[in-house]
């Protein structure tokens, strides 16, 4: 069964048509990228997944139920994350209370030492600015308390909603070791959008070409790589 399983969804902004139809599915324990030019849909896809745009027509599956009009906080109950587009920390907080932030009203049991322990150890920097508010670090620890907010809670799937925006190349490849990393080595599921196609397929098992608000191709990460359109389009030929 998928953990997550997205049928026929439309979701429109008034007259714009965002998101056309779009069918995907996202096993437990993949990591699975949505790819796609600006203005493609991918940002909806995973508000909607989130609840957090509603959609006109139809269903969002999760662990086998449909979700598709719950309200954010009860995906979030069922252990949904986002990280969101530029990271949208509470800049004048701390590290540590922007941390918080992510396990508010959460119903599992965790040991918040021993999560804080997980985060600090994928994120070492994070501890050593523990006390600076969130408006003082940099672009690239921005990111970094973003993911460690939405992991904390110990999520079952996270959908990461263009990670690489604004980072240095050299951070891009940090930050998406990270994401493979919690992949393969913490067995965390991931949902990817991203602008940013060959990193990202690089750490992917599967993934979807976004156009204009419809799925156009699909396959293995090496697939999409392979394709000689896809190529064409989104690697630079
Ligand atoms: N709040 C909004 N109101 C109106 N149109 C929107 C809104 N958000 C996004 N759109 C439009 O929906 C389409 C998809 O946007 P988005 O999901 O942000 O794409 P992406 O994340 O792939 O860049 C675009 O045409 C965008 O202009
Ligand atoms: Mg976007």
């Amino acid at each position: 069964m998928s953990l997550l399983e997205v049928e026929n969804l439309h979701i429109a902004y008034k007259e714009i048509e965002a998101v056309k139809g779009v069918s995907f599915f996202v096993s437990e324990g993949e990591l699975v990228s949505i790819i796609g030019a600006n203005g493609a849909g991918k940002t909806t896809i995973l508000n909607a997944i989130m609840g957090l745009v509603p959609s006109q027509k139809g269903s969002i599956k999760y662990k086998g139920k449909d979700i598709t009009n719950l309200p954010p906080h009860e995906r979030a109950h069922m252990g949904i994350r986002i990280v969101p587009e530029k990271a949208r920390l509470f800049p004048q907080l701390t590290v540590w209370e922007n941390l918080m932030t992510g396990i508010y009203g959460i119903k599992k049991q965790i040991s918040l030492e021993e999560r804080l322990k997980w985060i600090y150890g994928l994120f070492p920097i994070l501890k050593e600015r523990e006390t600076q508010p969130a408006v003082t670090l940099s672009g690239g620890e921005q990111q970094q308390v973003a993911i460690a907010r939405a992991l904390i809670s110990d999520p079952d799937l996270v959908l990461v909603d263009e990670i690489s925006m604004g980072l240095m190349p050299l951070l891009v490849d940090k930050v998406f070791e990270v994401l493979k990393e919690l992949n393969e080595q913490h067995g965390k599921t991931i949902l990817l959008v991203e602008q940013n196609a060959l990193a990202s397929l690089k750490i992917s098992t599967r993934a979807y070409v976004l156009e204009t608000g419809e799925i156009t191709f699909s396959g293995t990460a090496e697939e999409v790589i392979n394709d000689p359109r896809i190529h064409e389009a989104y690697l630079g030929g």
